[in-house]
C-alpha cells in the first residue's frame, strides 16, 4: 500500500483519491496525551467495527459525516476532510475532567447537555476554547462554531436514542470535525476511546475509562467487546 498521509496515536490515513481516504485503526490504546501506550489485540476491528456502526446511525438520523463503507475488517472508507485540530466533548452526565476543573460534581446530569472545545495538542495537554480563542486561531469563526455546536448535539441525540433501548448510558462523547470544501461534517471515529458509556442497570464501566484506570487489557477488551455485540443487533 502506498504510505500515509497521516498517523496518529490509534489510526492511519491512506489517501485513496476520488476526495476519499480509508482510516486503518491499529490496535494501540492510549492514555494521558499519549503518555501510556498498550497493545490490545483485535482494537483496531472491534473500532472499525464500531465506528462503522455508529456512523451509520447517524447518517440514518441526517446528521452530516464523512462515513462512505468498511472496507475490511480494520479499515473504512471516509470523505476526505481538512480536519479541524479541535475536539468537541458534549457531556450528559459529569464525570472525567470537568469535576476536576469546576466545581461540579461527579454524576451531575446536564439538560441541556453541555459541550465544550479542546484545542487538540498533546503537549499543552488539549487546553480549553472559547469561541474569541477558535476564532483567534483561526480555527473556526463563531458561526461555525455554533454549526459545530449542533452537529455535535444531533450526533449525541441520535446516539443516545440508539443506545437508550439497548440499556446503555451515554456520559459524554467526543467528536472531531473538518471541512468538505465549505461544508462541515463530523470526522474520525466514534468508539469507546471517544464516548463514556456505561449500563444502566448497574452502571458497569464498558468505555476507556477501565484502561485510564489500570485494569488489565483483558478486562478492558472484554467490555469493548461486550459493547459491541449489544450495538450491533
Ligand atoms: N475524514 C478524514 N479526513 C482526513 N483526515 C482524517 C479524517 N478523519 C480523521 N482524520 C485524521 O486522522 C488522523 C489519525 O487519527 P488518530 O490516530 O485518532 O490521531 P490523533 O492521535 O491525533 O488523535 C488524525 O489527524 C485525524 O484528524
Ligand atoms: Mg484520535
Amino acid at each position: 500500500m502506498s504510505t500515509a498521509i497521516a498517523e496518529g496515536k490509534t489510526k492511519l490515513v491512506f489517501d485513496v483519491g476520488k476526495g476519499r481516504v480509508l482510516l486503518v485503526f491499529k490496535d494501540t490504546i492510549t492514555a494521558g496525551d499519549g503518555d501510556r501506550r498498550d497493545q490490545m489485540n483485535g482494537k483496531g476491528e472491534i473500532n472499525a467495527k464500531t465506528s462503522a456502526i455508529l456512523f451509520s446511525e447517524l447518517t440514518k438520523g441526517g446528521v452530516k459525516n464523512h462515513f462512505i463503507e468498511q472496507k475490511d475488517e480494520r479499515s473504512l472508507v471516509v470523505r476526505k476532510l481538512q480536519m479541524i485540530p479541535v475536539e468537541v466533548v458534549v457531556r450528559n452526565i459529569a464525570t472525567g475532567s470537568i469535576v476536576k476543573r469546576l466545581p461540579i460534581k461527579e454524576g451531575h446530569p446536564f439538560d441541556p447537555p453541555l459541550v465544550e472545545f479542546f484545542l487538540k495538542d498533546d503537549a499543552r495537554h488539549d487546553p480549553l476554547l472559547n469561541y474569541a480563542h477558535m476564532e483567534h486561531l483561526g480555527l473556526m469563526r463563531r458561526e461555525e462554531a455554533i454549526e459545530v455546536e449542533r452537529l455535535a448535539l444531533a450526533a449525541n441525540e441520535v446516539l443516545q436514542d440508539f443506545l437508550d433501548p439497548k440499556g446503555l448510558v451515554l456520559y459524554d462523547l467526543k467528536v472531531e470535525v473538518g471541512r468538505d470544501g465549505s461544508s462541515l461534517m463530523l470526522g474520525d471515529e466514534l468508539t469507546l476511546d471517544s464516548m463514556r458509556v456505561r449500563t444502566k442497570s448497574n452502571g458497569e464501566v464498558l468505555d476507556k475509562d477501565l484502561y485510564r484506570r489500570g485494569e488489565n487489557l483483558e478486562v478492558v477488551k472484554k467490555a469493548y467487546v461486550r459493547f459491541l455485540e449489544m450495538v450491533s443487533n
